[in-house]
């Protein structure tokens, strides 16, 4: 069997040639070699995206379409290298150019990409920038090596580096409160009739919480966070117009948590930590609902599936992997025997659309 490569055009000879990979994808369907390839080109569309975010494109095309050279003045880019950063773009739905009059319109894609889109794909691209995060991704073979995060040993761990860099911080706490929005609005569709205060732990700004004080008028919250955080938070809890229902503690989850809870929230939390730092948490967490019976706990993380399959948390292990000491995705059976170690029974689990599950769990019965 021949399979055939053919380059055509107005003023070239027509070539026809045997591409031995070519012939098994013709059974497979795939050429494997394709496959890297295509991760290759990955690392090319990634750069473009970056610099579709870098210079405020999709903010330059919200007020209306530009033609290439406004577009090139208002970002201050070289006309024809920007022409070509916008080409490879196009295909991908960021943007399109109007056959008319050869002008830029922002697309779908594209539009994710404003700063004030309701949820922001920009804070995501910028914490992907961060050296900290770049560089966690550039020595990954070193962290495979060792089974620990090649960046700890220059720079210590991501929260005690943004403790240090406030704009960073900043950054990424954008970033948490555009990817929590969803889970937010997710979790403030669940019954909470029979709540009356929510404890947040390591709560972020609290974007979570602020979605469920928000939806849930008589319940009060409190909101633990590290020090350098609490700032941020104040300010968000009150722009949302929730900070008078809302306590701000500046702490440290494995020093202690707020009692007096009727629910406790572990939102991407433990996957940041082995499973001896985060049993710490959850005893934490549990020692503090012995002041109020009826308590319960809602974590949410992905749930890896046992199985090979594919699935859209392995990328997030792979950057847990690379970023935090022991940090890790779980499988639901995992996730059970560390909350069973630490008193805990899983009531239920509830996939949610944003990607991750909520698992709601109960003090076990002594
Ligand atoms: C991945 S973010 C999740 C934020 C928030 N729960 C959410 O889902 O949007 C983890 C948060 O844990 C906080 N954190 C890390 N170590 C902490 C500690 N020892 N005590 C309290 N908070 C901590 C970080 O500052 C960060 O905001």
């Amino acid at each position: 069997m021949t399979d055939t490569a053919t380059t055509t055009g107005p003023e070239l000879p027509q070539r026809t040639r045997t591409v031995p990979s070519q012939i098994a994808s013709a059974v497979l369907r795939i050429d494997p070699a394709d496959v890297v390839q295509k991760i290759l080109d990955g690392e090319m569309l990634l750069a473009a995206l970056e610099v579709f975010t870098d210079l405020e494109i999709a903010d330059h095309l919200a007020q209306g379409p530009l033609p290439l050279s406004e577009l090139a003045e208002r970002c201050q880019a070289e006309a024809a290298a920007l022409e070509r950063i916008l080409r490879t773009l196009i295909p991908e739905g960021f943007i399109r150019r109007a056959s008319t009059d050869g002008r830029y319109h922002l697309a779908a894609v594209g539009q994710t990409l404003r700063k004030d889109a309701p949820r922001s794909m920009r804070p995501a691209v910028l914490t992907r920038g961060i050296p900290l995060w770049r560089e966690a991704a550039r020595t990954l073979t070193a962290t495979v090596r060792t089974g620990r995060p090649a960046i700890t040993t220059k720079h210590g761990t991501p929260y005690a580096y943004l403790a240090e860099r406030p704009e960073r911080q900043q950054v990424f706490q954008e970033f948490m409160t555009a990817r929590s929005t969803a889970m937010g609005e997710a979790l403030a569709e669940e019954d909470l009739s029979e709540v009356r205060q929510v404890v947040d732990v390591g709560g972020g700004r609290g974007t979570i919480l602020a979605a469920l004080l928000e939806q849930h008028p008589h319940c009060t919250g409190v909101l633990l966070e590290r020090e350098t955080v609490t700032e941020q938070a104040r300010a968000f809890l009150t722009e949302r117009d929730v900070s008078d229902r809302c306590e701000i503690v500046a702490g440290d989850f494995f020093t202690g948590v707020p009692d007096g809870g009727d629910l406790y929230l572990l939102a991407s939390i433990l996957h940041n930590w082995p499973d001896e730092q985060a049993h710490a948490i959850l005893v934490n967490v549990r020692a503090a609902m012995k002041a109020t019976s009826g308590s319960h706990l809602w974590c949410v993380d992905w749930l890896l599936p046992d199985s090979d399959m594919a699935d859209p948390g392995l990328a997030a292990d792979i950057k847990m992997l690379s970023l935090f000491p022991g940090g890790r995705e779980r499988t639901l059976s995992a996730y059970t025997e560390l909350l069973n170690g630490a008193g805990f029974t899983i009531s239920a689990t509830v996939p949610l659309s944003a990607g991750p599950s909520l698992v709601m769990a109960e003090p076990a019965q002594q």
